[in-house]
Order: C-alpha cells, then structure tokens, then sequence
C-alpha cells in the first residue's frame, strides 16, 4: 500500500513538473547594437510590449541593446546557434549571406528614405526578405533608421578633401570600395568600438545617420558633419528559420502580425527621430554641420558612383533598375 502511494506520489509530481514544462512562455532574446532612443532600439522595446500585451504567458521577449550581448562580429552566429532569436543587423552587414542586399549600400542610390522604403516594399524588395533561408535565416520586416551624413574631423566639402583619411566602415565590401573611390582608407570595426576609435585617432572619421551619430556621443570627438545623404542605414529584423517554424502557427501568425505593426510604427518615427538628433547636436555646439551646394553633392556623387559598375555583377542589373524606380513616387 505505501509501495503505491509512493508511486502515485510520484507520478502526480512528475506531471505537475511537466504542466510547469509545458506553460514555459517561448523566450525571444533579441539582440542589437544600438541606444535605445534610436529608431531600432524603439522598435525592439515597441515589439516587446505589444507582445507582453496580447502574448503574455506565452511569449517572452527580452531586449538587449548596445551590443550588451552580442556586438557585430558575433549577433548572427549567435542566431545560427540559437543563442538568440531576433536582430536586427543594418542591411550592410549580411556580406556573408548574400550579394543581394549589398544594392542597400550602394553610395547615392536613393535620393530619400522614402524611396528607400518604397523600395523595400516593392516585390523586389520583399523577395529579399526570404534569399536568405537557405542559410537559416528568415527576414519579418525592414525598418528605417535614415540616411548617412559623413564626420570626421577635417571639413569635407569636396571629395578631395577626403582623400588619406581614415574611415570606419562596417563589414561591408561595397562601403569599403566607396571610401577607395575617394582614395581614402577603409577600417572595418564593429558598432561598440567606433567611439573609441574616433576618439584615440585610429580612424578620423565615420558614416551614420544622425540618430546614431548623436546617440553614440561621436559628436563629441567629431569636429565635423557633412550632410550628404549619400546612402542609407537600414535594418532587417531577422530570425532563425528552424526557431520560426517551429512555433505554434498561432503564436507566428500573431508575432508577423505585431511585428507588421511596429514595422509601420518604427518607419513613421525613424524620420523625426533623425531630425531630432540633428538639433541635439546642433544645440551641443561641439560641431560644424557643413551643407553641401547642389554642385558639391553632384562631386561627390560623381567620385562614388565607380562603386556601382563594380557591384553591378553581383547584385544584379535587374535588381539596381528595380531600386531606381523607387526614386519615381507614384
Ligand atoms: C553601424 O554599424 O554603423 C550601424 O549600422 C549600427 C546600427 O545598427 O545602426
């Protein structure tokens, strides 16, 4: 008789045990690279409170900004092995997984965010979201950080005037040979070590949007902003295509839908976020914002431009023209 009641003791501890195993909410770890109150940082905070609010119990989403757990070199490894579940890399930092998405950095591509954005939901655009599935990695969305002004702290007005400085670059062999066109010289370094670098001299100058020039404090080791809109930071919000499907179809279907949402919330704000930033700088008076005349920037235009004929093999001629046209708003 005790024999049995130990064993029903036993069983009903082990199916509590498995009742608690089975109501564990999925964990979604999502990692980035950037401060908070930049257009991405708000919208990984922005995706886990609306998953908090209508998935709660379900799903957990924990956000970890400025590279606390993964930086640059590590954030899509990390996604291969599992060790995250979201990120959101700029769109200049998937070399390794395909050509394609270089037609992002490709110097005066797009004459505007919008026609950024236009592109990306153009059905071009949205195909590149899944290219990359063969290597284990599933897009959800893009989101918009903005346009890239360059620093540095000598007053680049022409393009000679670039020539033998020395700028960081991200993982990206289509901004490196940008900075070559110039005859300048290209340093790949990670997000987490630009400031640093800026500041101890290893580089003497930087591209970003304003929002992370200002966020990051670079202004304070910077002298000068040229605003030359010349190319643009974007992201891809991406996940592990075996985690992805694997989820209960419910819960992905609701997380595409959330994630839909924020895509719209996080482009709407990128914009005033940037401008934003631009007077935050502008009021800490550590720098000079240099604007271009319309013959200046056609300079610079014209000295990048080489870039694209370089890239146009691996990219695709087709996918350039497809770009292009987002310039036309219909
Ligand atoms: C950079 O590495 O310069 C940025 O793209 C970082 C980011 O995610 O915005």
């Amino acid at each position: 008789m005790l024999k049995l009641t130990r064993v029903l003791l036993c069983a009903a501890a082990v199916s509590i045990v498995s009742l608690a195993q089975a109501a564990d909410p999925i964990l979604i770890k999502f990692s980035h690279v950037v401060a908070e109150n930049t257009p991405k940082g708000q919208g990984a905070l922005m995706f886990k409170k609306l998953v908090d609010e209508r998935l709660g119990g379900r799903v957990k989403v924990e956000v970890y900004p400025n590279s606390s757990l993964f930086g640059d070199g590590k954030e899509m490894e990390a996604l291969l092995l599992g060790d995250v579940q979201m990120l959101a890399p700029s769109l200049s930092k998937f070399d390794k997984y395909t050509r394609k998405l270089q037609i992002f950095d490709l110097p005066f591509l797009f004459d505007n965010i919008q026609a950024v954005g236009r592109f990306e939901q153009s059905p071009e655009g949205r195909a590149l979201l899944t290219s990359m599935k063969g290597s284990g990695i599933v897009g959800l969305g893009y989101w918009h950080n903005g346009m890239k002004q360059l620093s540095s702290n000598k007053p680049l007005y022409e393009p000679s005037d670039a020539r033998g400085l020395k700028f960081r670059v991200q993982a990206s062999e289509v901004l490196d040979e940008q900075f070559k066109q110039l005859r300048a010289v290209p340093r790949k370094l990670s997000f987490a070590e630009v400031y640093q670098s800026l500041q101890t001299g290893v580089v003497n100058g930087q591209e970003n949007p304003w929002s992370n020039i200002y966020s990051q404090k670079m202004h304070e080791v910077q002298t000068y902003i040229t605003e030359t809109d010349h190319g643009v930071i974007d992201y891809m919000v991406i996940t592990n295509a075996e985690f992805w499907d694997g989820l209960p179809n419910d819960v992905r279907t609701q997380l595409q839908s959330i994630m839909d949402e924020v895509t719209v919330e996080v482009n709407n704000q990128a914009e005033q976020l940037n401008q934003r930033d631009k007077q935050n700088i502008i009021k800490a008076k550590t720098t000079e914002i240099i604007t271009l005349t319309p013959k200046q920037r056609s300079e610079w235009r014209e000295a990048m431009k080489p870039v694209w004929k370089k890239f146009e093999g691996a990219i695709g001629a087709d996918l350039i023209e497809a770009a292009q046209k987002a310039n036309i708003a219909q």
